[in-house]
């Protein structure tokens, strides 16, 4: 089983962890071991600044199979990266004080590696898999028994030789996580006996992080730096804090310090981060279906291929944004552009697109 481990069980700092709060942070001598000590991560439930609904049913949850004695159930988290669903993960292992276990869809390639993945599991362990909508089918049906019955069927053998084991497993508590959830399967999704989608985050959730964050960085900032950081971070944690290390740099580098509004304003006008929280992508995203589809519709993969980015980057990180801050809508024939986006270019909306708009049944679910 050894030779699985380098694989399956998550390399020692990936570079989301060193982006999520490890750069910078730890120097040569530190080493890997450090790296919690050093993260931005809350670490308790109730150091979880936002996403209220969410942290209510967790505690519930845990508190209750925790007074049971029994393993808690099987949790999903959906929603756009960056929100904080690995952080979720390891708070769950670490208010119910097992050990957690870290793999992702791609990397179990085989349905040996879960196997391998599942019996080192130790009795109410929790297993973090990340991008679950990435795992391959047959890797899926090994999951299915597992979860419900904690018992995988392993083939030996092969050919006409070969036969199937039935595994009893420890129970356990297997809590995932995709920017996908159309692409995961019903049999998988219902396995879940709890599935939580995170929101981008109010102005004032960010405010706390961003401050949060800056004390334990131990960046010199104030309360309008902190609010300038916030407004243009997308609703977004990962990129507060990363916003928030530039800011730092250009305060060090370009004045006395102090993350000050002007300071992170010059700071991340120089990152081409606009007023409103957009970013390149998200103006290009919009600007393609005003300046070459007249507003739209348009089909997100016309969108795609006009930016030669991939449909996946628009719908999962793009998108929703702009659509949580009302410049995109959803429609059947495909996306639209409201006039609050026009507005936002300088321009005003032509009758054909306001009609149009009008005409279009909103909210549609894909
Ligand atoms: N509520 C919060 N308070 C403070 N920091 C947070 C919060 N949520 C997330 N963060 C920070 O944001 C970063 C990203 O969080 P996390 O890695 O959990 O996101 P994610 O949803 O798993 O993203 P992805 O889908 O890209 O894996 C982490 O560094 C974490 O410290
Ligand atoms: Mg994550």
């Amino acid at each position: 089983m050894n030779d699985f481990d380098d694989n399956i069980f998550s390399s020692p700092v990936s570079s989301k962890e060193l982006e999520d709060g490890f750069r910078g942070l730890v120097d040569a001598k530190h080493g890997v071991e450090d790296r919690f000590q050093y993260s931005l991560r809350p670490g308790k439930i109730d150091e979880f600044i936002g996403q209220d609904r969410v942290r209510e049913n967790l505690k519930i949850a845990i508190g209750a199979a925790t007074q049971r004695g029994s393993t808690l159930d099987h949790i999903l988290f959906y929603g756009p990266p960056g929100l904080g669903k690995t952080t979720f993960a390891s708070i769950i292992a670490g208010e119910r004080g097992v050990s957690m276990k870290t793999s992702s869809g791609p990397v179990l390639e085989r349905p040996g590696d879960l196997a391998a993945v599942l019996s080192s599991l130790q009795e109410n362990d929790v297993l973090f898999i990340d991008e679950i909508h990435r795992l391959p089918r047959i890797v899926e049906e090994v999951l299915y028994p597992a979860m419900e019955d904690f018992f995988i069927d392993i083939i030996i053998g092969q050919g006409p030789a070969a036969r199937s084991v039935k595994l009893d497993l420890k129970p356990f508590t297997l809590v995932a996580a995709t920017t996908r959830m159309g692409l995961i399967s019903s049999p998988l999704r219902d396995r879940f006996g709890l599935v939580e989608r995170v929101e981008y985050y109010t102005t004032s959730q960010m405010v706390e992080i961003v401050l949060r964050s800056a004390e334990l960085l131990e960046v010199r900032i104030d309360k309008d730096g902190a609010r300038e950081i916030a407004g243009r971070s997308r609703g977004t944690p990962r990129i507060a804090n990363r916003l928030l290390r530039r800011s730092r740099d250009y305060a060090e580098q370009r004045a006395d310090g102090l993350v000050s509004k002007e300071v992170a304003d010059k700071a991340l006008n120089l990152l081409d981060i606009d007023s409103s929280g957009l970013d390149i992508m998200d103006r290009a995203v919009l600007r393609t279906i005003i300046d070459k589809f007249d507003g739209g519709p348009v089909g997100v993969d016309t969108i795609a291929a006009s930016l030669s980015e991939d449909r996946g980057s628009i719908e999962e990180v793009y998108e929703p944004y702009l659509l949580q801050r009302g410049f995109l809508q959803r429609t059947p024939r495909g996306r639209m552009a409201t006039a609050k986006a026009w507005q936002y270019f300088g321009l005003e909306m032509p009758e054909i697109a306001q009609l149009q708009m009008k005409r279009e049944p909103h909210e549609f679910e894909s």
